[in-house]
């Protein structure tokens, strides 16, 4: 596990940096994609790209890693309309070419294995960009999920629905219960995952990822025994690290071929 502690902007940067290799060696690459506020900037530097330095995303695959159940297909907050509001509509990827697990299935469970499939077919993910949630949540896998969960439905614990309620006129009855989310297991099998956060809410998830035992109440250090993470974050979210000095003093010391 690789951790970089920078300003956001850099952060952006050495994220797109990442993606650009990727998709400069493998124009085909299978990408996996994030919703929430941690990425946007990410994405915003990956447009910047596109836009005017020729990065092209046109045959490549997405995968976003969750959906909340029943909100209808044009419904804003629906996962697929968010990653194409703050990402993928703004680049050239190919029509169908950004998948998210059906949150609209008659038969849920089926959806789930359907997209289990479609991402091994795909070949499985290349990059994979992620936020964490203040309590240790990765994609929608909230405390308790299992360390070898596949893509499955979940039921949404009340904090997340509060922290989500802001992307729903603020009521939080009209945030969804129920979720499909790629298991633990699943993200795990992405073959470089990248995981961004900042500011002070996130301290306490970061020290445990990074620091805590692995655990199934903070699920994100599942990724402890991932191969090849890395972990980026603004000084706030490492506030509470107590390898920090230890992880600015490789990074002032990265050599400038290394990449992520
Ligand atoms: C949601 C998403 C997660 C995200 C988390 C944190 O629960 N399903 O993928 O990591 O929010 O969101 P933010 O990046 O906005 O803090």
């Amino acid at each position: 596990m690789e951790v970089i502690i920078a300003r956001p902007d850099e952060l952006a940067r050495l994220a797109a940096c990442a993606y650009e290799q990727l998709l400069r060696g493998h124009p085909d690459a299978v990408l996996g994609l994030a919703t929430g506020s941690s990425p946007l900037a990410v994405y915003d530097e990956l447009v910047r790209r596109y836009a005017e330095e020729g990065l092209s995303f046109a045959r490549a695959k997405a995968f976003n890693l969750d959906e909340y159940v029943g909100l209808p297909v044009g419904h804003p907050q629906r996962y697929l309309n968010v990653i194409a509001h703050d990402f993928t509509g703004r680049v050239d990827f190919a029509p169908g070419a950004v998948q998210g697990p059906d949150g609209l299935a008659d038969d849920l469970a089926a959806a789930c294995t359907a997209y289990e499939d479609a991402i091994i077919s795909a070949g499985g993910v290349d990059l994979q960009i992620m936020g964490i949630g203040a309590d240790g949540h990765i994609a929608f896998n909230e405390p308790g999920s299992s360390l070898a969960s596949r893509t499955r439905i979940k039921t949404l614990t009340e904090q997340t629905r509060a922290d989500n309620a802001r992307f729903f006129g603020g009521d939080i009855n009209k945030v969804p219960q129920h979720c499909l989310t790629q298991g633990l297991a699943t993200v795990m099998q992405a073959r470089h995952i990248v995981l961004v956060a900042t500011g002070r809410a996130k301290a306490d998830a970061v020290h445990q990822l990074v620091e805590g035992p692995v655990s199934a109440m903070w699920p994100g250090t599942i990724l402890q025994h991932h191969p090849h993470v890395t972990v980026l974050v603004d000084n706030a979210a490492a506030g509470r690290l107590q390898l920090a000095d230890y992880f600015r003093n490789t990074y002032a010391g990265k050599p400038a071929w290394q990449g992520l």
